[in-house]
């Protein structure tokens, strides 16, 4: 019998809650599986009282599952071993049996982040500064290197000889051409050597064939969790290009990302915060300037795990959502953080868009440019009640038996609209950061 492969997407501009949506769906996972990103991204997962932020490690680390580290991710081995380091200190051994990195892996080196601050996309676009863009370049122009090539000690030192003087020369002329003002640094080749030597010596042990071990999984009836990292309008073909990251956080990318065929694929579940964030630069058409919007960031504490940034806060936008369940295909959606949007007053949702040319469009528009221009109508709906945790883990608790029908009425309301506006069904609603504060759809 085939497995079931399962797909967790970010439906927004990412930080929707997926962490914790893979963290409770890999209960009844055998692999959980990043398929794209790298240390950019930021996952916070609330369990057992304790809280965890994950950048490289796939969710279910956590639960002690098999994770895995696909052929689509670009891995810093300085943030992985730091992160593995940091889960050891809470109490969760990260040992080969739990972690594997596939050997196509492309490995993120300190020009690669050098490059990424000569080129000013951090000012420009507002980047992570964590070498993402640049590792992916190299990738695809075919001069990176690659996790097999880190783990064979011999090699690499050949191999980092024979790379660093050209990276030398590429950041000196990016830092001539002035596009930022401070000095080219210095790409000390032996420097890089002794420090990544033994990040290569200490991570060997988990080097795999994700690919091979997923689909193997599968056939053996298995089911894989397939973990993608930030959000559908961050994907580099089809989000607010130029302002998306480097990768396809979209769920076809899953296949490349991972190495299996899209037949592997039976569910894809969008994970859709209530409202919606964006962190960095970008078209955004119903973010709030206003006294709303200070009360969802600070209630909903919307700062990057990653970067510690401010996160721009709006309604609900069912036009980026419809184009997203395109994108994505989604099966179902997890509705996330709908506690924050309590005592509120009325709710607003972006269900078409005034175009500068006059006409309106249900869908956001393919166009970066007109997407920036377009002016969202909204469609009102009654505020949800200001519960206080214990009043929203009651609802929990009611949920257990009588799934959504446990939420206030206008709670309830809001989760209808958006799957009618959809057309897909939710599967949960998150009311509380913890693991628990989940209401399932069914019990
Ligand atoms: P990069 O991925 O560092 O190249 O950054 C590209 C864009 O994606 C920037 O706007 C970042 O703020 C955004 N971004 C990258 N990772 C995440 C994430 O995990 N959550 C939200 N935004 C992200």
């Amino acid at each position: 019998m085939m497995g079931r492969g399962i797909v967790v997407v970010g439906s927004q501009f990412g930080d929707e809650g997926k962490g914790k949506i893979v963290d409770t769906l890999s209960d009844n996972a055998d692999i959980v599986a990043r398929y794209q990103g790298g240390g950019n991204a930021g996952h916070t997962i609330v369990a057992n009282g304790k809280t965890f932020k994950l950048h490289l490690l796939p969710s279910g680390v956590v639960r002690g599952k098999r994770s895995l580290i696909c052929a689509g991710v670009v891995v810093d081995p300085r943030i992985l071993c730091a992160e593995i380091d940091e889960l050891s200190a809470l109490g969760i051994v990260v040992g080969p049996s739990v972690l594997g990195i596939d050997v196509r892996t492309h490995v993120i080196f300190p020009w690669h982040q050098a490059l990424e601050a000569a080129s000013g996309s951090g000012k420009k676009i507002g980047t992570t500064g964590k070498g993402i863009g640049p590792a992916y370049e190299d990738a695809a122009a075919r001069t990176g290197l690659r996790f097999g090539e880190l783990i064979d000690s011999q090699g690499l030192v050949a191999r980092l000889r024979e790379i660093a003087p050209s990276k030398q020369r590429l950041i000196q002329g990016v830092y001539a051409s002035g596009v930022d003002d401070g000095g080219a640094p210095e790409m000390d080749v032996e420097k890089i050597i002794s420090a990544y030597s033994p990040l290569g010596t200490l991570l060997a042990p988990f080097a795999c064939d994700t690919s091979h071990e997923i689909n193997s999984a599968l056939r053996g009836g298995k089911r894989v969790l397939f973990e993608g990292a930030q959000g559908t309008f961050l994907d580099k073909e089809f989000g607010t290009y130029p302002f998306v990251t480097s990768s396809h956080p979209i769920a076809g990318g899953a296949c490349t990302g991972a190495g299996v065929g899209p037949t592997a694929i039976s569910e894809v579940h969008g994970v859709v915060k209530a409202y919606t964030t964006r962190v960095g630069a970008g078209p955004f058409p119903t973010e709030l300037a206003d006294g709303v919007g200070e009360l969802i960031t600070q209630k909903g504490r919307e700062f990057g795990t990653t970067t510690g940034r401010r996160r721009r806060v709006g309604w609900l936008d069912a036009c980026l959502l419809r184009r997203s369940c395109e994108l994505n295909g989604f099966t179902c959606i997890h509705i996330t953080k709908l506690d924050i949007l309590g005592g509120i007053g009325k709710l607003k949702v972006a269900t078409s868009y005034a175009l500068p040319d006059g006409a309106v469009t249900d869908i956001a528009p393919a166009d970066t440019e007109l997407l920036e221009k377009a002016i969202p109508n909204y469609e009102e709906l009654d505020g949800i009640p200001d519960f206080s945790g214990e009043e929203w883990r009651a609802a929990v608790d009611g949920g257990k038996g009588n799934g959504f029908n446990a939420l206030p009425a206008n709670a309830l309301a809001y989760v209808r609209r958006i799957e009618g506006i959809l057309g897909v069904p939710a599967a949960s609603v998150s009311v509380g950061p913890g693991r628990e504060e989940i209401i399932r759809a069914k019990d």
